[in-house]
């Protein structure tokens, strides 16, 4: 049962004790800074991934542009380069994610050299890289889903790009069904009309 203090049991140095022993603890709990969470190893390996291939992309359509200019596709090129750009602002969104979570982003080597034959091949090869990375990012989605629904957030916004990037160049692989790809200027023309 519990004491009650009554007028006989009181001791006031007792209590006065107790009372500054406990603004000793709030004081010290005052002054001591909490230690701010993190994101989940498993998640912070995932993204630090997904920035390599950020950047994997950005040394595609630096490639790209590159190759466009030197055969002179120069509505490409520009096409291109705007790619790349787009790439680094993706790159940057993830390290400024890690860095918002406390932790320093683990840039990955990544393959800077790429090699087209031809405009349709660069388009294709441009598709299965968007491709690859919406199944990537898509995947992230179903393993973080439970565990950290802020992180599943995030990655919706790079599924959303990815979808768009599908579709983008699913639309300039549909262009080239209806020309004859085997024809220079059916190619310039293809370059002119969707790139221009
Ligand atoms: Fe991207």
């Amino acid at each position: 049962m519990e004491d009650f203090v009554t007028f006989k049991s009181f001791d006031s140095d007792k209590i006065e004790s107790q009372i500054e022993r406990g603004m000793e603890t709030l004081i010290e709990k005052a002054v001591e800074p909490i230690v701010p969470k993190a994101l989940p190893k498993e998640i912070e390996l995932t993204l630090n991934a997904r920035l390599g291939d950020e950047y994997t992309a950005y040394y595609f359509y630096r490639n790209a542009a590159n190759w466009c200019k030197g055969v002179n596709f120069p509505k490409a090129a520009a096409f291109f380069e705007k790619e790349a750009a787009g790439e680094l602002e993706h790159a940057q969104a993830i390290q400024d994610y890690l860095t918002q979570w406390n932790l320093y982003p683990d840039i990955p080597a990544v393959e800077t050299g790429r090699a087209f034959l031809g405009l349709v091949d660069l388009i294709n090869q441009a598709y299965e890289l968007e491709w690859n990375l919406l199944q990537k990012y898509s995947d992230d989605q179903k393993e973080i889903f439970r565990d950290h629904p802020a992180t599943f957030n995030f990655i919706q916004g790079y599924v959303d790009i990815q979808v768009g990037e599908v579709a983008e160049y699913s639309d300039y692989l549909n262009a080239l069904q209806l020309i004859d790809t085997r024809s220079k200027l059916d190619i310039l023309m293809f370059e002119d009309k969707y790139f221009g």
